[in-house]
């Protein structure tokens, strides 16, 4: 990927633009979510009794989108919380306004705003904030990934045998045994697991060396959009199960230092079969 767009783009935002902007967006709605701490919530059930929402994550997507379109008015958008336009610039932003948000609602570290921006349907820049650590990772296409403006890079030494593994489990309860079954068949291998409770977060934590790698199956894009691009960026192998890119069936990431035996273990144990 380029590192800045074809001039077919009228507007011609470099990705270096665009990160800065998903930073910013991202940054807004970290600020709104610590003003929120302890305050009462609204919450309710989506998917399933444990998929929640607040009235918090309306509120950052509704933030979020307001001041994206304050700066690029014409772009598409895709939100989890709804939102969402055709646009028609060739750029469309991809925003988790909570990913983590049961960690949100508990008060438990972990979760982030995760914002991302795509040209002409590749992810080329993204942001994502971890409000309670004052943690803000950021990269665009092929400059690289930054924790706080420093850059980060993947764990470079990982041995498989003694892996930390980020994963998480499915808002889908007629899924989680099979999940279980498949964390039975790697466990035995690897170091430990790690369940943290947000997917965009997870991602980031590969990218800066503080896991070896993370795996998930039915993740949505504004889970991953962000994360993906910044862990990519930072060094990982970012992947489906099967070398394809990764997809609501399988989000893989890891240190080149153990992927290749991370993803032996998980294809033999059918890991996307879930
Ligand atoms: C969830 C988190 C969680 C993952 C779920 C996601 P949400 O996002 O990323 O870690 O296991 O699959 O849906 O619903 O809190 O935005
Ligand atoms: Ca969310």
């Amino acid at each position: 990927m380029p590192e800045t767009e074809p001039s077919s783009y009228p507007e011609n935002p470099t990705w270096d633009h665009l990160e800065k902007l998903a930073a910013e967006a991202a940054q807004l709605a970290a600020s709104l979510l610590r003003a929120q701490t302890g305050s009462q919530l609204q919450i309710s059930a989506k998917s399933s009794r444990t998929d929640l929402v607040t009235d918090m994550d309306v509120a950052c997507e509704a933030a979020i989108v307001e001041f994206l379109t304050s700066h690029r008015p014409d772009d598409a958008v895709l939100g989890e919380e709804g939102a969402g336009r055709d646009g028609t610039t060739g750029v469309r932003w991809i925003i988790d306004p909570i990913d983590g948000t049961v960690n949100f609602v508990y008060g438990h570290v972990g979760f982030g705003v995760s914002v991302a921006a795509e040209a002409a349907g590749q992810v080329v820049a993204g942001a994502v904030v971890d409000p309670i650590l004052h943690e803000t990772f950021t990269a665009h296409a092929g400059g690289g990934a930054r924790l706080n403006g420093d850059p980060i890079a993947v764990r470079p030494d990982g041995d498989p045998s003694m892996a930390l593994v980020a994963t998480g489990f499915s808002y889908d309860h007629s899924r989680r045994r099979r999940q279980t079954e498949v964390l039975g068949e790697l466990l035995p291998h690897i170091g430990d697991i790690r369940r943290v409770g947000g997917a965009a977060i997870d991602l980031c934590t590969v990218a800066c060396g503080r896991v070896d790698a993370f795996f998930e199956v039915g993740l949505n894009p504004w889970d991953y959009a962000a994360g993906a691009l910044i862990a990519e960026e930072a060094g990982a192998i970012v992947q489906d199960l099967n070398g394809g890119p990764p997809s609501r069936q399988f989000v893989f990431a890891a240190s080149p230092s153990v992927a290749d035996a991370l993803l032996t273990l998980l294809q033999n144990a059918e890991a996307d079969q879930i």
